[in-house]
């Protein structure tokens, strides 16, 4: 038995500033990603995999459907301990070419009483060179990894394509999938980018550059008609995949008292949100992308409501915050059970069942 619980850790990290304890955090992962036995027992603890969740995507073996999202592991420091903590695949980044501190603190808030967050980072990350280093280190490390790509703050909007093109080039035989991230609110201007000619621009130049899947992340701030016009771009262009959504800026979701006027919101009261628009895409391009649902992901039934609307796999950051590594292994066994519950002998079956389809 162990004394050690998130509920016990969670009391501590919790006294601490959001970013505070984040970085203590950021120390542990790191600390024990070398010490096998540490990660053996959390990894008996909190991961589950199931034949029934078992996909092979992009060629690569994903033991279960529930990944990091983007933002935590900016710089691919802990991959090798976020498996044990009971995800099934990992996003690092978002990196950018060069190093860069981010906004100025404090810069991540706690919405309590939302079980939700609101972070104004600004991408702050060691730069591309060093999350390189670090993913040389993982030669023959068997678990999927996206890595999540974006463009500097002092890169001028017109021309952020090089950005993007030295990127695709650094981490063209890195990882197994590439997201380009131009839907963070805490760039200025980066949102901007999400419109069709980019998209064209920047997928032409990713397919010379990598033979990696790239995939597209997008806001939740923008309308159905919009979001389907730049996903269908991003497919016509040569998009392996969409990614929805990153955080909202629509601040009139949150009463909590800790709510800001800037940075993009994450957690519970983003639920809703990515879910409509989520489904909306998925509606259009199921069968047709791969699509992954991420925003307020924060139990089995949710996650399930997202396969079913068309997600592959989904992904989570604030839940993860405010449960810890024990809402993974609930997820991930609630899914096996309410795909039994559906008749379900597989995943694939239920993936964009709403849509009476069924995947391949
Ligand atoms: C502190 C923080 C930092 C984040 N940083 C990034 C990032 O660098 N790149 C990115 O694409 N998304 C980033 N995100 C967004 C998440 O990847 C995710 O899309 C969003 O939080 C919604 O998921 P959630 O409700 O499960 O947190 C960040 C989120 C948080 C809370």
């Amino acid at each position: 038995m162990s004394i050690i619980t998130y509920k016990n850790l969670k009391n501590i990290l919790f006294k601490l500033q959001p970013e505070s304890a984040h970085n203590l955090a950021s120390i542990g992962l790191r600390s024990i990603k070398h010490c096998q036995p540490a990660l053996r027992y959390l990894k008996d603890r909190y991961f589950y995999t199931h034949p029934m969740l078992e996909q092979t995507i992009f060629d690569r073996k994903f033991l279960n459907p529930v990944g990091l999202a983007a933002g935590f592991d900016k710089n691919g420091q802990y991959i090798l301990s976020t498996p044990a903590l009971g995800f099934g695949f990992t996003e690092i980044g978002t990196v950018t070419p060069l190093p860069q501190d981010g906004n100025p603190k404090p810069r991540l808030f706690r919405l309590k009483s939302e079980e939700s967050l609101q972070n104004a980072m600004g991408f702050n990350n060691l730069g591309a060179d060093y999350m390189l280093e670090q993913l040389k280190k993982l030669y023959f490390f068997d678990y999927p990894i996206g890595i999540n790509i974006g463009k500097n703050k002092i890169t001028p909007e017109n021309i952020a394509l090089r950005d993007y093109k030295q990127l695709f080039e650094i981490f063209s035989d890195q990882g197994d999938y590439i997201v380009i991230n131009i839907s963070s609110p805490n760039t200025p201007g980066l949102r901007d980018l999400q419109n069709e000619q980019f998209i064209k621009d920047i997928f032409a130049i990713a397919k010379e550059q990598t033979d990696k899947p790239v995939l597209l992340k997008i806001a939740p701030d923008m309308s159905v008609e919009n979001a389907l016009n730049l996903c269908r771009s991003a497919v016509d262009a040569g998009a392996a995949g969409i990614i929805a959504t990153n955080t909202t800026i629509d601040y009139t979701l949150s009463s909590d008292p800790d709510k800001q006027s800037f940075g993009g919101i994450s957690g519970k009261i983003l639920q809703e949100k990515s879910y409509t628009l989520f489904k909306a895409i998925a509606k259009e391009l199921y069968g047709k992308t791969l699509l992954i649902s991420v925003g307020g992901i924060d139990s089995a039934q949710e996650a399930y409501r997202r396969i079913k609307a068309g997600a592959t796999l989904v992904q989570l950051y604030s839940s993860f915050i405010y449960h810890g590594p024990n809402l993974l292994k609930e997820i991930n066994e609630g899914l096996v059970e309410l795909l039994k519950a559906d008749g379900y002998t597989h995943i694939s079956e239920a993936i964009g069942a709403d849509f009476g389809v069924k995947s391949e």
